[in-house]
């Protein structure tokens, strides 16, 4: 009885009684995009067991009455509307389980009222500004492109998380040379919370010389900032290389796969940008919503076609294309689906894959599943990015 809510949320039940549903939802989240992940059978089991035990506890109980849903099993207000337990992964990918009771009625969103919501980020959207003008390099790597690069890969990453760096740098950011052409990989993060942050990353810096730092809060709700200001080093510091790709730093790279669809002949090198392909997605309106986005900042209730946050390849050409067309678009928190925005202001369609099966989320059983032919794949830990690594090599 999977289902899909008009949130997008793939539904595990349904129950319906009265005028209420009541569902439990499992999905996975990516930067705002729900797509539908393994469900564990012992989880459903669990839930499936406690749920039944629950109901048959509650009618034992109160056979003399009609049969409500137990929803204080939940021990939350009638009035709830989202109950999100919320744990982030690397690079601000959230794995959320909701439990929520829906009105029937969805006119009535803005009486309910959250009474549990795990919350941690002021999401203060007057003060949001995504436009890279606004910010200034702190750290800077301004002849790294010098190499001239044929492929740059940007790696947003939050300051302190050196072990998802070391992964990438003793796995796919060591290839600096793929079939015969030059690759880049560089870190770009936002500010640290403290002096001591700050001299740990400069010292890393030193060291590795792949980190660009801008000063912006460096919080899940800024990514947009910082993939605009992603765009702004490529226009700036790198407009010699021919492809770019925005990757998060808990991602498989099969560079070897990689380069032979941007060496391809049918591969454009300008006005082009591919990746996991977005249709359609309706923007979240619930304010206790991660990804809740004010009808201010974005009035449409569907978001452009736009590719996956986790990993998008570009020609070149388009960083400077985006930054200029953002002047014109208020920004928004939803990082992948601002540069959809962007993109369809400059008439740039995203491209699907050649093999669109090269470019996966999540994947379930990297044993079963054939590494050696993607092109990306959420690994989802630095352990796993060289896992995922070895396995692959080790094939060889
Ligand atoms: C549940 O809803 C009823 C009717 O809408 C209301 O009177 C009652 O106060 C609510 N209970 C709680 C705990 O909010
Ligand atoms: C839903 O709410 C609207 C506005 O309050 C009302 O006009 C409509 O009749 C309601 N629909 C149902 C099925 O209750
Ligand atoms: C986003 O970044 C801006 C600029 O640094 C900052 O003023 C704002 O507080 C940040 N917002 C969040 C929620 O981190």
């Amino acid at each position: 009885m999977i289902g899909k809510d008009e949130f997008g949320d793939f539904c595990l039940k349904n129950w319906r009684e009265g005028r209420e549903h009541v569902y439990v939802c499992w999905c996975c989240l990516t930067q705002g995009k729900v797509f539908m992940c393994h469900i564990k059978p012992g989880f459903v089991a669990l839930v499936t067991v406690t749920l039944l035990l629950s109901i048959i506890a509650y009618t034992y109980n109160f056979s003399l009455r009609p049969v409500t849903f137990p929803l204080s099993w939940f021990n939350y207000a009638n009035q709830t509307k989202f109950y999100n337990v919320v744990s982030e992964g690397l690079s601000g990918k959230r794995n959320v389980w909701n439990f929520f009771t829906k009105k029937r009625n969805e006119t009535s969103n803005t009486e309910t009222k959250p009474t549990a919501s795990i919350k941690t980020e002021d999401n203060s959207i007057d003060k949001y500004v995504a436009h890279p003008r606004n910010y200034h390099f702190i750290l800077d790597e301004p002849d790294k492109c010098k190499q001239d690069p044929f492929l740059v890969l940007m790696v947003p990453v939050a300051p302190h998380e050196v072990n998802a760096r070391n992964a990438i740098r003793s796995t796919w950011g060591t290839e600096s040379s793929v079939q015969g052409k030059a690759v880049l990989t560089l870190f770009l993060v936002g500010l640290t919370g403290g002096a001591e942050a700050q001299q740990q990353l400069e010292e890393e810096s030193r060291q590795h010389r792949d980190l660009v730092q801008s000063n912006f809060v460096d919080s899940y709700f800024n990514l947009t900032i910082k993939t605009m200001v992603i765009m702004d080093w490529l226009a700036t510091r790198c407009s010699q290389a021919t492809y770019a790709m925005k990757v998060d730093s808990d991602m498989y790279i099969n560079m070897e796969n990689l380069m032979t669809l941007l060496l391809s002949p049918n591969t454009p090198r300008q006005n082009y940008i591919t990746g996991y392909l977005m249709w359609n997605q309706p923007v979240i309106r619930d304010k206790n919503s991660k990804w809740y986005v004010p009808e201010e900042l974005y009035p449409e209730s569907r978001y452009p076609t736009y590719v996956l946050g986790m990993g998008y390849v570009f020609s070149n050409d388009l960083p400077p294309k985006i930054v200029e067309a953002s002047e014109a678009i208020k920004a928004f928190n939803i990082e992948d689906a601002y540069v959809g925005a962007c993109l369809k202001r400059l008439v740039i369609n995203p491209s699907g894959a050649p093999d669109p099966s090269q470019f996966r989320t999540y994947v379930n059983d990297p044993k079963s599943t054939d590494l050696s032919k993607l092109i990306t794949a959420i690994a989802g830990s630095p352990e796993k990015v060289i896992e995922f690594w070895q396995n692959v090599k080790g094939h060889k």
